[in-house]
């Protein structure tokens, strides 16, 4: 399903109207919502937005659960940690509860912060099939989402929930949950917005199947928002 909105702000308040009615379902059916936040300056509009008062007040933020699909490598007050964007966007403003905040250790060893995550995702499952509810996620330019870079040793990975995955263009090792992780979810929704993803979403849509180059294309089935300008180029 591909839902096109006007502008980058529609789009942000269409996905924060979609994450209140989805919270909603999660909690009236398992007490819960488990939900994956994704980096990136797209979806900071989305956390904005949920924040207002119009969405935020419509949220039983005690029963909501955040993890991140993946972090970069820095403390959580560095300019670039996902965490601390969505921490200064969202989360300073609603009433979660500390204990459900489930941050990736960008400070530590990548190979250690992704085992101790991964941990952390089991813990919180229990032991049953990992199934968020909602997964969120950017599309880069180059076609990667979460930190899945095309040519990257984490797009590969059938059994890990959790990778650290170095990312030889950006010369840094990152932390992202993994395909089989992200395509176990009730829901996973791609938010993408701006002329220059436009080409990239074209190849990822409509062309050949090849994910190590469009790592994105490892998503079954996923919702696409965007906007007017990523949709540009689709197949008329
Ligand atoms: C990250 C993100 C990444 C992001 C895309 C889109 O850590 O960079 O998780 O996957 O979502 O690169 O980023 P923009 O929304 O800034 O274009």
């Amino acid at each position: 399903m591909i839902h096109i909105a006007s502008t980058p702000q529609q789009l942000a308040h269409d996905v924060a109207e979609w994450i209140v009615a989805e919270a909603d379902a999660a909690i009236v059916a398992r007490g819960r919502f488990l939900w994956v936040a994704s980096g990136g300056s797209t979806s900071r509009l989305t956390y904005e937005t949920l924040a207002q008062a119009a969405y935020r007040d419509r949220v039983d933020w005690e029963r909501v659960y955040v993890f991140w699909g993946d972090e970069r490598t820095v403390p959580p007050d560095h300019p670039d940690s996902n965490y601390g964007m969505t921490q200064q966007a969202l989360l300073q403003h609603v009433p979660l509860v500390e204990d459900h905040i489930f941050r990736m250790k960008g400070e530590d060893d990548p190979l250690a912060a992704a085992a101790d995550y991964e941990a952390q995702i089991r813990a919180v499952f229990a032991d049953v099939t990992p199934r968020f509810d909602v997964i969120l996620l950017g599309m880069g330019a180059d076609g990667h989402t979460a930190s899945l870079f095309p040519n990257t040793a984490a797009l590969n990975e059938t059994d890990r929930l959790v990778m650290a995955n170095f990312v030889a263009k950006l010369g840094t090792w990152r932390i992202t949950l993994t395909e089989p992780l992200l395509n176990l979810a009730q829901n996973v929704a791609f938010i993408v917005a701006g002329e220059d993803k436009a080409t990239t979403l074209q190849a990822v849509l409509h062309g050949p199947y090849d994910p190590q180059q469009l790592p994105s294309q490892l998503i079954r089935d996923p919702l696409w928002f965007v906007d007017n300008a990523a949709a540009s180029k689709l197949n008329k």
